[in-house]
């Protein structure tokens, strides 16, 4: 298919989505130019050698999987290795992963340098549907997720969704809670097409219909002052949980499962969410109070708002 072209406020990138696009390195990345390539250690190799095997890779980073990379001693290590091997402005990184890579390179590319080009890569379900657009990149500091961060687009998507053959079934069920809240927030077909789909019969055309959801919200929003929010819908809640259990318990895509069923209040709505979670493997409920929540969160206007805005449409 054609790409899908992402306008940001300084460039345009197109978000390619191709089976077996990782075996075709000449169509797709400049030979000319020399790369990092990122990723973590539970990223089956396999995927990333044809890069290595085509491209001029000056450096491989590979780090420990899981959000506590997402740290300033990582990014200072990082940002040590890149100096130590003179990693020059024309450089374009790589970040070969999941939602916690795009969100560290996407930080690094920002900063090294005062700012070099870097291409997603992202190989599970959440990050080619949810992260890797729109250009939201970030560290963490203590408890506070993405509190270090940058609206950063990256200079390309590219998306092979054969690498998500060997994601483990957790993984898929993470990102299917991001792809049923982007079809409660604006898409009825969509919802109803997951309300009768299985993980077995999953097709591609999901993947693309929560993209060209995506590209809608970061073009109409890119700072995420306004509609952009919409996309928070069950993460204050969520993020309330993911903290709550020190991110231990849940993956995000379950915590904000529960967190969309906790802020729904119309019973329709809610029952036919709780139908949907169910049926990709999705938690609806913790026993946590919500008064012991209630000093993690934040509750924002905007998430009222998508409520009210979800029951307009249904
Ligand atoms: N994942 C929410 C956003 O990109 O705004």
């Amino acid at each position: 298919m054609e790409p899908i072209l992402v306008r940001s406020k300084d460039s345009t990138y197109p978000i390619v989505i191709e089976r077996g696009l990782l075996q075709q390195v000449k169509v797709f990345f400049d030979i000319q130019k020399d790369y990092v390539l990122i990723t973590d250690s539970m990223i089956p190799s396999m995927h990333y050698q044809p890069l290595l095997d085509t491209l001029s890779i000056k450096l491989l980073i590979t780090l420990p999987a899981g959000e506590q990379i997402k740290t300033l001693s990582t990014y200072q290590d990082v940002l040590e290795q890149l100096i130590t091997h003179r990693i020059k402005k024309d450089v374009v990184l790589l970040a070969f992963g999941g939602g916690v890579i795009g969100d560290f390179v996407g930080f690094l590319a920002a900063t090294y340098l005062r700012g070099v080009s870097y291409i997603q890569i992202p190989t599970t379900l959440l990050s080619q549907v949810d992260s890797s657009v729109g250009g939201k990149v970030a560290l963490d500091y203590q408890q506070a997720k993405n509190i270090i961060g940058q609206f950063y687009p990256p200079k390309a998507v590219f998306i092979d969704p054969l690498v998500l053959q060997t994601l483990p079934q957790r993984q898929w069920s993470n990102g299917m809670a991001e792809i049923i809240k982007m079809a409660a927030i604006c898409d009825i077909h969509l919802f109803e097409k997951l309300e009768s789909m299985t993980l077995e019969t999953f097709d591609d055309d999901v993947i693309i219909q929560s993209i060209l959801h995506k590209k809608h919200y970061v073009e109409t929003d890119e700072f995420d002052q306004g509609i952009r929010q919409h996309l928070n819908f069950g993460h204050t809640f969520g993020h309330a949980i993911e903290a709550y259990y020190n991110y231990q318990k849940y993956t995000h895509g379950e915590a904000v499962a529960i967190g969309m069923m906790r802020i729904t209040k119309n019973p329709l709505l809610q029952k036919r969410i709780q139908h949907c979670l169910i049926r990709y493997h999705l938690p609806i409920e913790d026993e946590v109070s919500l008064e012991t929540l209630l000093p993690l969160v934040s509750l924002r206007s905007e998430e009222r708002r998508v409520g009210k805005e979800c029951r307009s449409r249904w």
